[in-house]
């Protein structure tokens, strides 16, 4: 597990697309430029013998701390990669400061069950949003 580096850029876009992670108003690069960049967050990545195989991205608001972009290769799964990331991600928020860490889960992602498998609670909180600058072929909400 490390932090990523230029040379990650093209598989963890690749890896983001093959995982359904990317939308087509989000410009994967530049949020993947902003964390990597930020002072508190980054994008973890496993490397295995065969190359990058998950990532996530982590990032400390303050006051909580947020995970994003978790994804495992599709051909990987099932064999603890995804718990080892959230493992990974859990310890780099904690030497942030964060004492709690949260995510979001799209609608239809059923990836519920992985997250009760490591102690992850629903917190039953609603997510509001407003974009501050609107992406040019985003659907209306
Ligand atoms: C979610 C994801 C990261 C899991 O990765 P993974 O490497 O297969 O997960 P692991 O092998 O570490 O599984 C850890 C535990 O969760 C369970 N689990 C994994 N995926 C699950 C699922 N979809 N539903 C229920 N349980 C699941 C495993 O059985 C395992 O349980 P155990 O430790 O009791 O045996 C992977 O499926 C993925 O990349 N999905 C697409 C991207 C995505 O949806 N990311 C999350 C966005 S919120």
């Amino acid at each position: 597990m490390r932090e990523a580096i230029d040379a990650d850029s093209e598989r963890i876009i690749e890896l983001w697309q093959a995982c359904g992670l990317t939308r087509p108003w989000n410009d994967p690069a530049t949020d993947l430029g902003q964390a990597r960049a930020g002072e508190t967050s980054a994008v973890l990545v496993l490397q295995t013998p065969d190359g990058v195989t998950g990532t996530v991205m982590v990032g400390f608001d303050g006051h909580r701390g947020w995970v994003y972009y978790l994804a495992v290769d599709p051909g990987r799964r099932g064999l603890g990669h995804g718990r080892d990331l959230m493992v990974a991600a859990e310890a780099w928020l904690l030497g942030a400061g964060a004492r709690k860490v949260q995510l979001m889960v799209r609608a239809g992602n059923d990836v519920t069950g992985f997250y009760e498998a490591l102690g992850y609670t629903d917190q039953r909180t609603r997510v509001f949003g407003r974009r501050l600058e609107e992406p040019a072929g985003r659907p209306p909400d």
